[in-house]
């Protein structure tokens, strides 16, 4: 079988991406700094999948340490790579923190496997800020980001579309992540905020479950359908299988250039209130919201053009918002019993 190195594989999405390559037959070690996730998340995944992943505690910052990890690990076939820092706020607040441990560890990354290696890299819709004309396709402009954090994903993206212009060997996939939120079916793994939840909805099932009050609409005075803001909300399973199959082209050499980038997102938009509608709808909970100032920051809306996933991916979205919004509350219920 196999092995893919999964970087942050501890973490929210890459915790599902770690099930997902284990149930299309692949063997995966997971590196992780811990400095973000709950180690506990390993015991969870050796319950969904039977065994226990093989896992390296490791700070990709340290160059020595993974040049070390990846000498003795000379047969990893290809990497996704997940670790970084993501807290948009975080990020204005303590910006060198973030350019940093963005850059040091993917540089590192590559550099250690000699630049010869197939990476898959975690990027965001963020990169295009508000698009002009949507949904936004992957040929859509980016723009300069509202946030320290989203401007790593940028600059990540040049580096290495840069590099892998001048590096045949270096065979690179970036996935621009629209909203991923819910949770495995299992609701043994989930997103695990640190602190209170930035993102829409673990907000929303932390409020329905008691721990916080109510629910701040960022705003109902944009020009949309209900004046809140359009995100395109995709399942984190489904965006767990994006990465097999993005790997998956990787291993066939189909890939047109050794650089290429995907939206990963279901090409749907939904407002602020309609989420908080589906999840009331799915899940039975009745929530309390008050209508507030916009976010800094925010943009109105966006959504995904996602048929060059589906083309060359083979890999479109297949669960809704009823799908996300249980699978969210189902894990904070869990939570609640099982606390980490
Ligand atoms: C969604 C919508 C808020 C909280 C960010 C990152 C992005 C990605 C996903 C990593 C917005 C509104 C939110 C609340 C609200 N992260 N909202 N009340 O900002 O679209 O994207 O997270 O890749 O890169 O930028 O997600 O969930 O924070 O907000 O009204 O308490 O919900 O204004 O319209 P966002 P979000």
């Amino acid at each position: 079988m196999p092995k893919i190195l999964v970087t942050g594989g501890t973490g929210f999405i890459g915790s599902h991406t770690v099930v997902e390559l284990h149930n299309a037959g692949y063997e995966v070690v997971i590196v992780d700094d811990l400095s973000n996730s709950n180690p506990k998340i390993l015991q969870q995944l050796e319950t969904i999948i039977g065994i226990r992943p093989e896992f390296v505690e490791l700070d990709l910052c340290d160059e020595a340490k993974v040049k070390e990890f990846v000498s003795k690990h000379s047969d990893i076939a290809g990497v996704i790579h997940f670790a970084a820092f993501k807290a948009v706020g975080e990020s204005v607040q303590n910006p060198l923190k973030y350019y940093r441990n963005n850059f040091y560890s993917l540089i590192n990354l590559i550099t250690a496997f000699n630049s010869n290696v197939k990476l898959v890299f975690s990027s965001s819709c963020t990169v295009y800020g508000q698009p002009d004309i949507l949904p936004v396709t992957e040929a859509a402009p980016t723009k300069k980001a509202e946030s320290p954090y989203g401007n790593t994903k940028q600059i990540a993206e040049e580096i290495l579309e840069e590099t892998c212009a001048v590096t045949p060997d270096l065979k690179v996939t970036s996935l621009r992540y629209f909203n991923p939120v819910g949770a495995h079916h299992t609701a043994l793994i989930g997103e695990l905020p640190i602190g209170v939840p930035q993102n829409l909805v673990p907000f929303i099932t932390q409020s329905a479950i008691g721990k916080r009050g109510a629910i701040t609409v960022y705003g109902d005075d944009y020009d949309t359908v209900d004046g809140s803001a359009i995100r395109d909300y995709i399942h984190v399973v489904d965006l767990a299988k994006a990465h097999v199959a993005a790997i998956k082209r990787l291993e066939s050499g189909k890939a047109e250039s050794n650089y290429e980038v995907f939206n990963l997102g279901t090409g749907k938009g939904s407002t602020v209130l309609q989420i908080i509608d589906a999840f009331e709808q799915s899940t039975g909970q009745k929530l309390n919201y008050t209508i507030g100032a916009r976010r800094e920051g925010d943009i109105e809306k966006v959504w995904g053009d996602v048929s060059k996933a589906a083309k060359d991916l083979g890999w479109k979205a297949e669960l809704g918002i009823s799908e996300m919004m249980l699978s969210a509350w189902n894990w904070e219920k869990y939570l609640k019993d099982n606390p980490f």
